[in-house]
């Protein structure tokens, strides 16, 4: 019997992931079926119970259900407990696991991809979301100098760094919430927008000369020029966008379904040149 995997949510027909996975199953000769699954926003729970009620193995969780995943899990693995966000859940005998690959993915993709190295650098990190929640822990574990977490919003930057405080105080040392109006003055090596503001056109409101020499901006979203990466090539800035962290994510989540790690950098190249 083929094991049944499926990512989740609303909407998901745009969603890379079946692509992703299945050229993973080829890669590594694992026998899986990935689907697209959309659930009612108001129907998350009853489609999870009903997937792994008819034998489903594994799920990816996306917008906007990862905090309703965090809930209803049994337990959580890793920093999904603190990032209070779930985007993989396994099937464990009778109980569903949840983890958080997506700060594994942004930081795989940071170190190994770009060949940047976090530790001992100035970051900004820009949102308080869903983003945000799921990239903090990891990011503060490879201890950069500085992680500035910037909001439209600025209690809610306030509220995510108290809870990354309470939690990890010694990683967090670093670690500060502030307006982006008092980034003024400030430089960063690593800008990642962890915003949604791409999704309207727009960007969040930096004060100029943030970027320092040799600098990275990375948006964590993929399939477009943002209006952020527009801003940062416009000032000369080395830019990446969010596909590798899409795939190494998706990696993550496969491991731990299926106990391999599969090669990502092909299927990159595969969507580079499908895009
Ligand atoms: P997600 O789960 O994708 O992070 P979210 O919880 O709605 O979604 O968070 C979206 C983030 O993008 C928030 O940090 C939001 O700022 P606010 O907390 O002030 O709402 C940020 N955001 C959205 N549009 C933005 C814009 N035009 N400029 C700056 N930040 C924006």
């Amino acid at each position: 019997m083929t094991d049944r995997y499926a990512v989740i949510g609303n909407p998901v027909s745009h969603s890379k992931s079946p692509l992703i996975h299945a050229a993973f199953a080829r890669q590594t000769g694992q026998d899986i079926r990935y689907d697209r699954l959309l659930a009612p926003l108001d129907g998350f729970e009853d489609t999870v119970r009903r997937f792994f009620h008819d034998g489903g193995h594994g799920l990816n969780v996306t917008v906007p259900f990862k905090r309703e995943a965090w809930d209803l899990v049994d337990h959580c693995e890793g920093g999904a407990l603190l990032a209070e966000a779930v985007n993989t859940i396994k099937r464990e005998g009778g109980e569903l696991v949840g983890y958080n690959t997506d700060g594994v993915g942004l930081l795989r993709d940071l170190q190994h991809n770009l060949g940047f190295a976090v530790t001992g650098r100035r970051v900004l990190l820009m949102g308080a979301g869903g983003a945000s929640h799921g990239v903090l822990q990891p990011l503060l574990e490879c201890r950069p100098e500085r992680l500035v977490v910037a909001n439209r919003t600025p209690e809610r930057a306030e509220t995510l760094v108290r809870h990354f405080h309470g939690f990890a105080a010694l990683a967090a040392q670093g670690l500060a919430a502030k307006p982006y109006e008092a980034l003024a003055g400030s430089q960063f090596d690593l800008v990642i927008n962890a915003t949604s503001a791409s999704l309207d056109g727009a960007m969040p409101p930096l004060p100029e000369g943030l970027f320092a020499p040799g600098a990275l901006a990375y948006d964590m979203m993929y399939g477009r020029e943002t209006a952020f990466l527009g801003y940062a090539r416009a000032r000369g800035v080395v830019c990446a966008d969010g596909l590798g962290m899409l795939v190494e994510q998706a990696a993550e989540s496969f491991r731990i379904w299926r106990g391999v790690r599969p090669q990502t950098v092909p299927v990159i190249a595969q969507l580079r040149l499908d895009a």
